[in-house]
């Protein structure tokens, strides 16, 4: 087996709590009746946003993903009853400040320290994904943030995936692709990356031609996928 020199991390939901923006909203004063959906809603609206993406990726109806990211949540609001012009301003503007998951910082610093390349590789715009690394001061911890943008099309299509060779010149099998979403460990799986599926809530494995090699509950696996 190949020695691995490059280590991907997906963005939204692997990084950042996309979650963090609903339940900081919820927890602040004068939004009681958020507080009672803001769980429901947070759920619909990844769900939707995600949808949207690989439906937008099969009809060829290219957007950008802070485009579905609005149209998700467009959807998540109405199903709530929520017609609340400065609510869904407030959380659009939280998606650009999403907060890292604990263990981030300290895991991209082993890497670093280890002399492991490491990247973002996420259906996220470049500008989405420059507030949210620069809001969790990850900047100085990457080399590079791949964008789907710059293929127009959003993952799972592997035209994404070869962003990784095309920008480190490394083989499939030289990457450890790390995703808490089961369907891009999946896919990451087939394409030939290493992989390890972040599973933070517990879900069965996807029944997809891929598997991911590692299966863990943080991002702490990392270190020892790596012997770092
Ligand atoms: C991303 C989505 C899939 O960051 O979470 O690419």
């Amino acid at each position: 087996m190949s020695k691995i020199t490059t280590c991907v991390f997906d963005a939204y939901g692997t990084l950042f709590d996309v979650n963090a923006a609903a339940r900081a909203l919820a927890g602040a004063p004068g939004q009681a009746g958020f507080a009672a959906v803001w769980a429901q809603v947070s759920a619909d609206w990844r769900t939707k946003q995600l949808q949207y993406s690989w439906l937008r990726a099969v009809t060829g109806d290219h957007c950008d993903f802070w485009q579905v990211t609005q149209d998700g949540l467009d959807w998540a609001l109405e199903r709530a009853g929520l017609d609340d012009p400065e609510l869904r301003e407030a959380l659009l503007g939280l998606y650009w400040q999403l907060a890292p998951y604990p263990e981030v910082p300290r895991v991209l610093g082993a890497l670093q320290q280890a002399g492991i390349a490491r990247a973002i590789l996420s259906n996220g715009s470049p500008a989405m994904l420059e507030g949210a690394v620069a809001s969790a001061e990850l900047g100085g911890l990457l080399d590079a943030v791949l964008s789907v943008e710059d293929v127009g099309v959003f993952k799972p299509d592997a035209r994404v995936y070869d962003l990784v060779g095309a920008r480190f010149g490394c083989a499939p099998d030289e990457v450890l692709f790390v995703s808490s979403n089961g369907w891009d460990a999946a896919a990451a799986a087939a394409y030939g990356f290493r992989t390890l599926w972040v599973n933070r809530a517990g879900d069965p494995v996807d029944r997809l031609p891929g598997r991911p090699d590692t299966v863990a509950g943080d991002l702490g696996a990392v270190a020892n996928i790596l012997g770092i």
